[in-house]
């Protein structure tokens, strides 16, 4: 079974809510003719609810880069399930690398902000990905599949569909090196197999598999003709609307 690609933007801190306007603006237009595959942005949170005003008759989704996994409380600072809701949100990206690694998020809080996310009906884009020191000393495969394991632990299968993985290898992320072809395919196809280990065969045949590190109008084509590759989360070029709609159009000549 084919599954429909999903091209994803992660603008990171970047774009003022003024700047995501003029950038949707832009980007539609390029965007008009594409009906074949999903395209998600997902902007700073100040942004979230206007970019869902203006895309709420296109075809793009907006995402949220993160979200805390409980209701409401005393947590300064944190957006919860139920404000993404309320603002037209139903996709979130969970534990990048760099929350993992300037926020010293987990995979125990991961989980529970996949557990909680899930619970509300928003989809998680799970990331998980290896450093550099773990590839040099052999331990990608193992880092991958506890990360998996952990995000995905009492995840209720039922629900489990709805996720979304990201595999982006941290030394592949803003630094201009993507993976190679092999070592994207050989994660992406390590990933479906441990989904299938624990979730099902069927479950991992449909679930995306997005690659993010790097990724830009010029390595899109090829890295989106790999089997286990359904996708990928793109950071600085999905910045310009002309650079995003070029990775959106993966299959087009640049
Ligand atoms: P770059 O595309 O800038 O390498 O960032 C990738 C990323 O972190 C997307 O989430």
């Amino acid at each position: 079974m084919k599954r429909r690609p999903l091209l994803a933007a992660n603008w990171k801190m970047f774009k003022t809510v003024s700047e995501m306007e003029s950038y949707v603006k832009d980007f539609l237009e390029l965007v008009r003719d594409v009906s074949d595959r999903d395209i998600l942005i997902a902007p700073s949170f100040v942004s979230l609810a206007r970019m869902v005003q203006l895309l709420e008759k296109s075809i793009v989704q907006v995402g949220a880069q993160n979200m805390f996994y409980e209701d409401k409380g005393a947590y300064t600072g944190e957006i919860s399930p139920l404000m993404l809701l309320d603002v037209g949100v139903k996709t979130v990206i969970i534990g990048h690398s760099e929350r993992r690694h300037i926020f010293n998020e987990d995979d125990k809080m991961i989980n529970r902000k996949v557990i909680a996310a899930l619970h509300h009906g928003i989809a998680p884009v799970l990331c998980i990905g290896e450093t550099l020191e773990e590839r040099e000393s052999g331990k990608t495969s193992k880092v991958l599949q506890t990360q998996l394991k952990n995000g995905l632990q009492d995840v209720d299968t039922e629900v489990i569909k709805k996720v979304i993985v990201a595999y982006e290898p941290v030394w592949a992320i803003g630094t201009g090196r993507t993976a190679t072809l092999e070592q994207i395919q050989e994660a992406h196809s390590l990933v479906r197999k441990e989904v299938g280990t624990l979730a099902g065969e069927d479950i991992a045949q449909n679930m995306r598999i997005l690659y993010g590190g790097s990724v830009k109008p010029a390595n899109v084509r090829d890295i989106m003709r790999l089997e286990d590759v359904d996708g990928a989360l793109v950071g600085g070029a999905s910045l310009d609307p002309e650079s995003f709609a070029k990775i959106v159009k993966f299959e087009q000549d640049i």
